[in-house]
């Protein structure tokens, strides 16, 4: 991989003006150990956005990984999240600054609350926190993940800041077109966990199809499907020469009838996640539950 590849790497301009790439290397599931050698390899093949979560336990080997790098700090993107056990104003601040000392960064580029957690019915009082802590400049933006149309709206209503970003599973069998037009008509950029379907959507017959005729990989299809109808995207690989070539997505085009084609495997019952109208999980950092 050339060594000017995070320059072709498209990005957007979030509602505030900050620019974020449009493709990133996600670490849920790496464990705390591997993660500083997985982000820092991520970044040296040319990844420039990475994503973390405090509920992946994970941001110390992240913060590791981009400090090894030798990157100036304002060449990676560091985004994560709020775990479930820390919303509640008070908790949603201790808890980032424990997030930027484990990450070891001063501000962060992107925090999100990572679930809505309706039934706890705090998450506008959880956003305030957020909304403080962009204001003490502490963060660059904030966002939400996993929210719905419902949870937008009321967000829209009651808070002061409209958040960023939105992140969401969004892949080819499950592309939950009505929670992208209730982001993006707020003005909120969608992006995109579990962007390949966690690997099964790459042998749909329609993605393989376009990638035949284009002469690339099913993930680089389904990659370019998210960048052209403008989400960010975060795929996971374990193998480098996967993570290598999930960066690679210029120099070909899909067409109005690809995007289409890709558009319209959606299925209502695809969701491979957890459907953030009930989803609860809450376990703590050494936490075991049966
Ligand atoms: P592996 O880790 O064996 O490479 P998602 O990002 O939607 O969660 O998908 C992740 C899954 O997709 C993983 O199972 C990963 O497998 C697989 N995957 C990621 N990139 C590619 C690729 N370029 N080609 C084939 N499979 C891929």
């Amino acid at each position: 991989m050339s060594e000017n590849t995070a320059s072709v790497i498209p990005t957007l301009t979030l509602n505030n003006g900050v620019a974020i790439p449009q493709l990133g290397f996600g670490t849920f599931q790496i464990p705390p150990e591997g993660a500083q050698r997985a982000v820092e390899e991520a970044l040296g093949l040319g990844y420039r956005l990475i994503d973390t979560a405090a509920a992946y336990f994970n941001e110390q080997g992240v913060g590791r990984g981009i400090a090894a790098s030798g990157l100036d700090r304002d060449q990676v993107f560091v985004t994560t999240k709020l775990a479930n056990y820390d919303h509640g104003y008070n908790q949603a601040l201790s808890a980032f600054d424990r997030s930027r000392e484990a990450l070891g960064l001063d501000v962060l580029d992107l925090y999100l609350i990572h679930w809505p957690l309706p039934a706890r019915g705090d998450y506008v009082e959880t956003w305030k926190a957020l909304e403080k802590l962009l204001e003490d400049g502490k963060v660059r933006a904030i966002g939400v993940s996993n929210f719905l149309p419902e949870h937008l709206t009321t967000l829209k209503r009651e808070a002061d800041v409209v958040p960023a970003v939105n992140q969401i599973e969004v892949h080819p069998s499950f592309s939950q077109p009505e929670t992208q037009k209730a982001s993006r008509d707020l003005g909120i950029a969608v992006e995109a966990y579990s962007p390949l379907g966690r690997g099964a959507d790459l042998r749909s017959a329609a993605v393989v199809q376009i990638a035949e005729r284009l002469g690339v990989a099913p993930a680089q299809v389904v990659l370019r499907w998210h960048l052209q109808e403008g989400r960010i995207a975060i795929p996971k690989s374990t193998h480098a020469e996967r993570i290598a070539a999930n960066l690679r997505v210029s120099g070909f085009e899909l067409t109005r009838e690809d995007l289409a084609a890709i558009d319209a495997l959606h299925a209502p019952a695809g969701r491979l996640g957890g459907d953030p109208a009930t989803f609860a999980w809450s376990q703590r950092p050494g936490e075991v539950r049966s």
